[in-house]
């Protein structure tokens, strides 16, 4: 099977998450991923969080697979030099360098655009043009500047980050699409173009619910939201809402058998209007179906708590995949809380290759996440990441076409670092 983006080549100058996850992205559907790493340190990710000594961490593991790896000091000539003539022979340029950072190394947008017409410009920042652009910033920080900490949480806590990295990763998808976005115009017009992504934009974009509920908020309470039940007044700006369901069908997590030692023996259910019958009945309360104080989504949004405190009160006697079991009979949309653990062993994950197991020259075999994009005519296997500066000199010889004196030359003004051949696996 071909795959989507071969002959594309990719000038991979990212780092950390937001980035590598964009460029991940592509390789998994075949471009060809060319890495730019400071020699001797890499992407700062390789001696993150290590588990085994003196061995890429899954930080680094996990975002890279599929590419290949140069290193190359862009600050010295011999290491511009061979720069630009990856600009000239690349289709993309990825990065998330700090503002100003490429434009210190001389890849203004000009000069890129002057040296190859044809190439795409693709950039993450943390903010867009306005007050924070200079600002550096981290996942999190995102999260807390897009709208997502003030509504993640419960009311009367403090506002919460979430576990997916929405700021890194969601912006490194936002980025891929712009990209292969431009790369379809590009067919049309001939010329690349810049593309941009603000971290804070991303986020935003993920969280554009809650800005609906802002705007709600001007003609009366957040009728789904547990607060209006409880009777507790809202304030001027979208609430923390727990676990509510953001969107019109209410839902709440609930406790499983075996909640008391398992942290993960809990359920997401959704009580659909469509399938209230059903749930009253499998709760043991039959006459809620008629009852005009529950029969109707509007009348039951008073009781939600009383509500799910009695499906809780049926949820407890089953552990969480039996009583999705015996909901699904009914289309009663509900969903086991899975824990990473619950996940790694997946079948069905494993099966789609989602959940792939990847054999490492230096770390041995680890568990990844795959490409969860899947095309059914372009293949998409996950191959390891690459050691530091594995593909050097393959690249300056084979992509850059540079005679074995010119490589020569180039590793001896120290521009690439050393020079590693890889015995082949
Ligand atoms: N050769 C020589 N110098 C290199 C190099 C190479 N191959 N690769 C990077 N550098 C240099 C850069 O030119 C820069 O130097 P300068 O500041 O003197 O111009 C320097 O390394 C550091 O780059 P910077 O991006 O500032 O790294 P940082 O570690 O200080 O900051 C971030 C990291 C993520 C905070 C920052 O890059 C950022 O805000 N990025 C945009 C938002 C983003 O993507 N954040 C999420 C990351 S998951």
């Amino acid at each position: 099977m071909s795959k989507a983006l071969e002959g594309v080549k990719i000038l991979d100058f990212t780092h950390v998450q937001s980035g590598p996850t964009c460029t991940q992205l592509l390789a998994w559907f075949g471009a060809d991923v060319i890495k730019v790493e400071r020699p001797g340190a890499g992407d700062a990710t390789r001696a993150q969080l290590q588990d085994l000594p003196d061995v890429d961490s899954l930080y680094f593991t996990m975002l890279n697979h599929n590419k290949r790896s140069i290193t190359l000091d862009s600050k010295t000539p011999k290491g511009k030099e061979v720069l630009w003539r990856l600009v000239k022979e690349c289709d993309v340029l990825v990065e998330n360098f700090a503002p100003g950072a490429l434009a210190r190394m001389g890849l203004t947008w000009e000069k890129i655009h002057e040296a190859n017409p044809r190439m795409i410009l693709a950039s993450v920042k943390g903010f867009g043009p306005g007050r924070y652009e200079e600002c550096k910033v981290y996942e999190n920080v995102a999260q807390c500047a897009g709208g997502s900490a003030s509504t993640t949480g419960f009311r009367d806590g403090i506002p919460m980050v979430t576990g997916a990295q929405i700021g890194d990763s969601g912006t490194g998808l936002h980025l891929a699409l712009g990209i292969v976005t431009a790369l379809f115009h590009r067919t049309v017009t001939g010329l690349g173009q810049k593309v941009d992504c603000a971290m804070q934009d991303s986020v935003l974009n993920l969280c554009r619910v809650k800005l609906r509920d802002q705007q709600r908020l001007d003609h009366g309470p957040l009728t789904e939201y547990s607060q209006f039940g409880e009777g507790i007044p809202f304030g001027d700006s979208t609430p923390r809402a727990g676990n509510d369901s953001g969107g019109g069908q209410p839902g709440r997590i609930l406790k499983c058998k075996g909640w008391e030692h398992d942290p993960n023996a809990y359920l997401y259910f959704i009580t659909q209007a469509a399938v209230w019958a059903p749930i009253c009945d499998i709760i043991g309360e039959p006459g809620w179906k008629t009852d005009p104080g529950y029969a109707t989504p509007k009348a039951r949004l008073p009781h939600l708590n009383e509500i799910f405190t009695r499906i809780e009160a049926w949820t407890m006697k089953h552990d969480k995949f039996e009583a999705m079991d015996i909901l699904n009979e009914y289309d009663i949309p509900c969903g086991p809380i899975l824990s990473m653990k619950e996940i790694a062993a997946d079948e069905s994950l494993r099966k789609t290759g989602t959940i792939v197991e990847v054999e490492h020259p230096t770390r041995g075999t680890y568990l990844t996440v795959g490409n969860p994009i899947k095309l059914s005519a372009s293949s998409s296997e996950v191959t390891r990441s690459p050691l530091l500066g594995e593909h050097t000199d393959e690249i300056l010889r084979s992509v850059l076409k540079y005679t074995d004196a010119e490589v020569d030359e180039i590793a001896h003004s120290g521009a690439v670092g050393r020079i590693e051949k890889i015995a082949a696996e």
